[in-house]
């Protein structure tokens, strides 16, 4: 299909000025198929497996450009002794968590996940960064706050640097160490998020990005906002809530269920899932922390620590009011599930008609 192309969609070679993050393999494939610019989250794997994965998408998108993303809090300490770290969590806090899995009877996890065998370190991400730099990927995409070192060390790797941001001043400091795309990402948008919607983020950020190009990110859902994500001056859209609900990404139907019911109202900022604020599908997880007599999350990296192998044996098992995902305000778009090529046509067929109507509007006004 041809119409809207920015100028980032000529420099990078894709079809169209959407910038998809998956943490699934096949989605990331279907996204460079599409003629997207496909982003894999490498952040809840360990530096092996980084190293496995990218070498496989390799494989499925040939010549076609991807990207590995890494959340990189500045915030966590090193502490890497996690059975130490577990050891000294607040009484209350076990006894909460050990109330939930009696209530909802979840049998323990039989298998591991990062969250349930490590504790987020400096280490660790500085481990992650080594596979992520080292793998064929071409772009090195990071988010919560990235050194600029770090972003240097990418650019020496030949990646191209795409930093997350939630606020005016994220977005300086990243200018300042010379990232090559700048996200936006809004209060709307599924996960870690800031304050700031997005509506009022993005031209911010353009602002002060200058010459660099800015993506919007944060409850996308619909064309009429990839339209109006480049009038707000982005170059582009970046999605993630979406790509959940795609047939690629073959979610647990039980969550899949969840989320094509699920409209904006029915997602929630919390701080259960890792101690800092998060955008997620309100469910009894969320609810239950919420509920009086409940103890405040922790920290992060502690309330992964606390709830890391009680969440690896809910998903395992599929404990169903207590499974959950993150997901943005623009969820409400998402109600069938689709391949990753329908998806990505619908917004552009929204979002060349609502150019198109833009456009007549001014030249009869
Ligand atoms: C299931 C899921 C997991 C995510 N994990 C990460 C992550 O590991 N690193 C990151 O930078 N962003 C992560 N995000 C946020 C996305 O990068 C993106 O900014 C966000 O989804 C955009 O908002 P939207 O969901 O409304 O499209 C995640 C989003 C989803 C839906």
């Amino acid at each position: 299909m041809t119409g809207i192309r920015t100028r980032l969609c000529d420099r990078l070679g894709l079809q169209h000025p959407i910038f998809g993050f998956s943490h699934s393999i096949e989605v990331t494939a279907a996204l460079a198929q599409a003629g997207c610019y496909p982003i894999y989250g490498a952040a809840w794997d360990m530096p092996d497996a980084i190293a496995k994965k990218t070498a496989l998408i390799r494989d499925l998108v040939g010549d076609r450009p991807f990207g590995v993303n890494l959340l990189l809090p500045a915030s966590v300490g090193n502490e890497t002794d996690r059975t130490a770290v577990e050891a000294r969590l607040p009484a209350a806090h076990k006894a909460f968590v050990e109330g939930l899995r009696k209530k909802y009877n979840v049998p323990p996890a039989t298998q591991t996940t990062l969250f349930s065998s490590q504790i987020r370190s400096q280490q660790l991400f500085a481990e992650q960064i080594d596979a992520a730099l080292a793998s064929s990927a071409n772009a090195f995409a990071s988010a919560i706050g990235t050194s600029a070192d770090t972003i240097a060390r990418a650019k020496r790797a030949g990646k191209l640097t795409i930093s997350l941001v939630g606020s005016p001043k994220h977005a300086r400091s990243v200018k300042a160490a010379g990232v090559d795309i700048v996200v936006a990402q809004g209060h709307d948008a599924a996960g870690h998020t800031g304050p700031i919607g997005t509506f009022s983020l993005v031209p911010q950020v353009v602002d002060i990005a200058g010459d660099t190009p800015v993506l919007a990110a944060g409850g996308v859902g619909h064309g009429r906002q990839v339209a109006a994500a480049l009038a707000l001056g982005a170059e582009g859209v970046w999605l993630g809530t979406a790509w959940l609900t795609s047939t690629e990404h073959k979610l647990d139907e039980r969550l899949l269920r969840k989320v094509l019911a699920a409209k904006a109202e029915d997602t929630v900022i919390s701080r259960s899932h890792s101690g800092k604020t998060c955008r997620l599908i309100k469910t009894a997880w969320s609810e239950e922390w919420e509920a009086p007599g409940a103890p405040e999350p922790l920290p992060m990296p502690y309330q992964q620590v606390l709830t890391g192998e009680l969440l690896a044996a809910i998903n395992e098992h599929g404990i169903e009011p207590l499974m959950y995902t993150f997901a943005g305000q623009g969820v409400s778009y998402f109600s069938e599930q689709c391949t990753v090529a329908e998806i990505v046509d619908r917004l552009m067929r929204e979002a060349n008609t609502t150019v198109a109507a833009l456009l007549g509007q001014r030249a009869t006004a």
